[in-house]
């Protein structure tokens, strides 16, 4: 018999999925389900297992994507997760699962782009009315509230400029009116915070990027507290065919045990960074949480534990000059262009060449996005080559 004991959240994380029932074999590591269906017995049997909602077709459930939610569940405090095909299908899927043509919508005016895309050529279509407001200003929030407002959506940080949203506050406003919190984690992980844990309904996470952490699979997930609301979206989710493969939530799964060391080091290395770029006088702004000059550095303090623990993500900007920031391009030996985040190498991203690139010049200049504006999800490289190499980099702006 054990003696009962507490471990913290990065050891119990290596426990947390599925448990191998009635296999003869002892695997150390979780192995790949690559099957399309289980098989039963007799007709009994049969009931049974659908009874019981056990495995049956992988459409509807699969002992990986199982394995990958409960770690999910653990890490994000909720009661359970779904697994999809990508980040969109998470939240597609989410959307359709809970909104009906008639319902109010409210997005921060600062989200990832095909979010919304997605929100403007489907939602909308689909009979849904939306209204952007930017959520650094909840009074605003507040007055967009409407009786038929059912659902309230954010990131906690926001791409490229680091803007937060105060999931506490946003809950509430929510909750007012009956509608449900849903928050995009992908820019900051149930490492640096736990939106349900203040009051958030839904959790999206880009499995994609930070959670798998290697940049070799695609996934999505959802977090909730609530079964009816899950029972939902796995119904919508059967139905639309979003569900994730059993490959892909074999990596995150993979990737998961190693979040923790991976996403406090990038972090860490992206608070330090963010310092040095500050202080550089080749660099016009840097856009990151840990520093005073950040507009919501106060609200940054409230949800985060400290200035290494808020996300990985940041971005800078350089003078206006397309020869000199290509020459800077060219310079960097470990930083490079790459259309993703999250990945344990640094990866540079141009808004303005990307998820930006549709926006008018007035909306630009209101959100602080100018050409010279690059964006930085940093890696676990040695923090000070990395430092080195981008201060290397930036002589190019000397003279
Ligand atoms: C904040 C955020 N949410 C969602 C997504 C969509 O994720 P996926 O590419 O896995 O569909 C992305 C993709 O970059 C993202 O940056």
């Amino acid at each position: 018999m054990k003696k009962e004991m507490n471990f913290s959240e990065a050891t119990q994380l290596l426990y947390e999925g599925e448990t191998l029932n009635g296999c003869s074999l002892k695997p150390e590591s979780f192995p790949i389900f690559l099957t399309t269906a289980f098989t039963m017995g007799n007709l009994e049997d049969v009931q049974n297992t659908y009874d019981e909602k056990g495995y049956t077709y992988v459409r509807t459930r699969n002992p990986n994507r199982n394995a990958l939610g409960k770690a999910i569940s653990f890490m994000e405090r909720g009661t359970h997760t779904l697994i999809f095909s990508s980040g969109m299908g998470a939240i597609t899927t989410t959307y359709f699962s809970l909104l009906e043509p008639g319902d109010h919508f409210i997005a921060n005016s600062n989200i990832y782009g095909e979010t919304f895309d997605a929100i403007n050529l489907l939602l909308q279509k689909y009979g849904v009315k939306v209204d952007y407001v930017d959520f650094g200003d909840l009074p605003a929030v507040q007055a967009a509230i409407r009786p038929e407002t059912k659902m309230i959506y954010t990131e906690v940080v926001s791409n490229p400029t680091d803007r937060l949203a105060d999931i506490g506050e946003l809950a509430k406003l929510a909750h007012s009116c009956g509608a449900l919190l849903m928050v995009d984690n992908t820019f900051t992980t149930p490492i640096a915070i736990k939106p349900i844990a203040l009051g958030a309904d839904i959790v999206i996470n880009s499995l994609t990027k930070y959670i798998n952490g290697h940049s070799d699979a695609l996934a999505g997930s959802i977090t909730v507290n609530d079964e009816e609301i899950y029972n939902k979206i796995h119904t919508i989710r059967m139905l639309t065919g979003t569900s994730g493969c059993p490959f892909s939530a074999w990596m995150v799964y993979r990737g998961i045990h190693t979040m923790d060391l991976r996403v406090r080091k990038q972090m860490k290395n992206a608070a330090l960074l963010a310092k040095v770029l500050n202080d550089h006088p080749a660099v016009l702004h840097v856009n990151h949480p840990s520093l005073e000059s950040h507009p919501q550095h106060v609200l940054a303090e409230k949800l985060f534990k400290d200035n290494e623990s808020m996300t990985g993500m940041l971005s800078f900007e350089m003078p206006n000059d397309a020869k000199k920031i290509n020459q800077f391009m060219d310079r960097l030996h470990l930083a490079h262009y790459a259309p993703t985040l999250g990945g344990i190498r640094t990866t540079l991203s141009h808004p303005l060449h990307s998820s930006h690139h549709h926006v008018p010049q007035e909306e630009l200049k209101k959100m602080g996005i100018s050409y010279g504006l690059m964006r930085i999800s940093v890696g676990i490289e040695d923090g000070e080559d990395l430092i080195a190499d981008f201060v290397q980099a930036l002589e190019v702006f000397n003279g």
